[in-house]
């Protein structure tokens, strides 16, 4: 074949297999067997095995996942992605409606009703057709680059097709909702369960979780879906409504819901309304709620938007699901930290579309309170990500065989008397070996967003630590072969794998490794902001509990509790033990060379596209320090809208001064 035949032949493939996966995955109507469809897709990847240069990144042979990233790169975008007010009521959608009206001098609205999808809200950007980049909608203005994860997404285009008697759009952003649909969320965690590892709480973590692998072949063995429902900006298309808007969308073969509905007024609203909620269970997705949208372009243009939030959209949500069953049974589970959490055990019951056996009952105290007995009905709701949990004791449905829950005085583990801490509403186990501490602490120290030892599931990590392989963290670097060999059910295959991973966990970076270590209240933004903060962990060896508290977002409490931490002995000798048997935690990048490198930056007014708290910490990557006050020093005063006093004296300095869009425009430059 000649060269330009290559090329005609990969182009006809794109077109075909292109067309194929659309019907497949956007309209449900398949219009070539599984089978075709592999021969073809072998077809192409054999060409461009064959043409390395002819490969296109938006080839459909690309879904599988490219080279694993470093770290995702930031995405600053000029229009900001919005996010919806809630309203939660007849009235107040009533009076959602009326100050629309009001603001357009118009007496009826025509309004588009959508679900509201509960996943993530993503970007994706086409030039001239093609898939170039997508990202998280983050705060809004700063989101992450996340396109070669949205690649593997099997319904999201690569390639856009021309809508009817038009061409494909030069430039186009979709804005959209990446999510599981619940059949496949259910799949994915009888995987992980069988696995040995941790369920997802829900579809919307399971999804966020997916999407922000650093590893795209990860996300690309994720069923992961997309629906696209708005455009932020866009060269060569034209309409006039948002309905016109979806068609469009639809036409350039993205994956628009069909189920949406145009109704008028606040009548019509609500019967869409009370027909979504009466549907909600049945859809093949999670929704928390109806989005309601101004249809006319027009109108939303003249309504605009108060800082993040549109005037001419709002999510009416659903209320929480809420159903009864009885509880069989109440046990005391002991947590990473040695909490004792008394769970429920539930008859088996849908909520929410989900199967829920289990509910926590949180404390001591909370149990006490809501006076749960073994053998009450009960309501149990799932709200948002929330574990599920009980409502409410169905009092009137007790019969008196109903039994009071002891709490144990020992841990159900080892034994070990429990005792209340000081101000403190959870009773926790004093043992100082026990084994359920281990187990859950190692759990944590290999989990994914801490060490990311892959291959440390729940039962494995019981077995290390019951074996007294894996006594303190520094052991899991101390593991060899031949001891791993010698736990039960685990082959050769397998312990080869865990030593790589554990290997591989060496290199990691210093956010990670704080969380890690499983301080009491250390979270991952807390791991974070102590990791910019100290940039080295032993300079935490000598934290004073008043520099602690400078760092953000920790409390006076927090930070004694750090403190105390990191000046036990035996805590600063796991930290050493860990960095000697090669442990490598990195600080977190400073952007070299960025744009405020050795700038002193002012930030004053209100900015309408980011907190003050974001902008400061761009500031701070690309290089340059945030002052509070302007004097002669400052190298430059950022003015949002209703800047005072600040702007003011800068003026009178000569201070440079800029508003928000330029300041916008220096964080693109990097
Ligand atoms: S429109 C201003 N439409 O809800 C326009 N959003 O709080 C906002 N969402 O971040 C986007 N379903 O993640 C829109 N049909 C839908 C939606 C939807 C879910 C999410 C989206 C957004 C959040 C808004």
């Amino acid at each position: 074949m000649s060269a330009s035949d290559v090329k005609r032949r990969i182009d006809e493939l794109t077109e075909e297999l292109t067309r194929a996966e659309h019907a497949y995955y956007v309209l449900d109507a398949p219009i070539m067997s599984d089978a075709q469809y592999d021969v073809l897709m072998r077809e192409l990847q054999a060409l461009e095995e064959a043409h390395p240069e002819l490969r296109s990144p938006s080839s459909p042979t690309q879904r599988v996942g490219g080279a694993p990233a470093e770290k995702f790169e930031k995405v600053v975008r000029k229009l900001p992605m919005l996010s919806l007010a809630n309203v939660f009521s007849d009235e107040e959608f009533r009076d959602f409606d009326e100050r629309v009206r009001k603001q357009l001098g118009v007496d009826e609205v025509t309004w588009v009703c959508e679900h509201k999808f509960d996943g993530l809200a993503v970007e994706l950007i086409y030039e001239s057709g093609r898939f170039v980049r997508g990202a998280t909608r983050g705060d809004g203005t700063v989101g992450e680059d996340v396109t070669a994860n949205l690649r593997t997404v099997r319904n999201i285009p690569l390639q856009l097709a021309a809508p009817e008697g038009g061409e494909v759009p030069r430039y186009l952003e979709v804005r959209g909702e990446v999510f599981i649909q619940k059949s496949d969320f259910a799949k994915l965690n009888q995987q992980r369960e069988e696995a040995g590892e941790p369920p997802f709480v829900n579809p919307r973590n399971s999804a966020a979780g997916s999407l922000r692998q650093l590893d795209p072949r990860l996300t690309a063995a994720r069923p992961l879906s997309f629906f696209a429902y708005e455009i932020g900006q866009q060269e060569g298309l034209t309409f006039e409504t948002h309905s016109q808007k979806l068609e469009l969308l639809e036409q350039l073969r993205l994956p628009v819901n069909p189920d949406h509905v145009v109704a008028r007024g606040f009548d019509q609203v609500k019967a869409v309304y009370v027909d979504f909620l009466a549907r909600r269970h049945e859809l093949p997705y999670e929704v928390d709620g109806m989005v309601v949208k101004v249809d006319s372009e027009d109108f939303r243009r003249r309504l605009g938007q108060v800082s993040k939030t549109p005037r001419w959209a709002v999510a009416w949500k659903f209320p929480p699901v809420e159903e009864e069953t009885r509880v069989e049974n109440i046990e005391v589970q002991v947590g990473r930290t040695g909490a004792l959490t008394p769970v429920a055990h539930l008859a088996p019951v849908k909520v929410g579309g989900v199967t829920v056996t289990r509910a926590t009952l949180h404390n001591e105290d909370e149990l006490r309170r809501k006076d749960v007995r073994i053998g009450d009905w009960v309501f149990v709701r799932r709200a948002g990500d929330v574990i599920p949990e009980i409502v409410k004791v169905i009092e009137t449905r007790r019969t008196g065989q109903e039994r009071v829950f002891e709490f144990p005085t020992t841990c159900p583990v080892c034994n070990a008397p429990v005792a209340r801490g000081e101000g403190e509403v959870v009773l926790r186990c004093t043992g100082k070996s026990c084994p359920a501490k281990g187990q859950a602490n190692l759990r944590h120290f290999a989990s994914r967003p801490a060490m990311d030892i892959d291959g440390m599931g729940e039962k494995l990590a019981a077995q290390l630590v019951s074996m007294g392989l894996v006594k303190t963290y520094a052991d899991i670097y101390r593991l060899t072969l031949d001891q791993l060999l010698t736990v039960e059910r685990l082959g050769e295959k397998s312990a080869q794998n865990l030593l790589e991973a554990i290997e591989r966990s060496k290199h990691t970076t210093l956010r990670r490794f704080l969380y890690a270590l499983g301080i009491r209240h250390v979270g991952e933004a807390t791991a974070k902001a102590l990791a910019e903060h100290f940039r080295d962990v032993r300079r935490l060896f000598t934290a004073t509990v008043d520099e602690l508290t400078r760092v953000k977002d920790v409390g006076p409490e927090m930070a004694q509790e750090i403190h105390d931490w990191f000046h036990n002995e035996a805590n600063q000798r796991l930290v050493e033990d860990l960095l000697a048997l090669g442990v490598d935690p990195k600080p977190p990048e400073e952007v070299q060379g960025g744009v405020f490198t050795g700038k002193t930056v002012v930030l004053t007014g209100t900015l309408s596209q980011m907190t003050r708290e974001a902008a400061k910490e761009e500031i701070e990557r690309r290089g340059g320090k945030v002052s509070g006050s302007v004097s002669r020093k400052t190298d430059l005063v950022v003015a949002g809208e209703d800047a005072g006093s600040k702007l003011k004296k800068a003026q009178e300095l000569g201070v440079k001064v800029v508003d928000e869009p330029a300041f916008l425009a220096m964080l693109q430059q990097g």
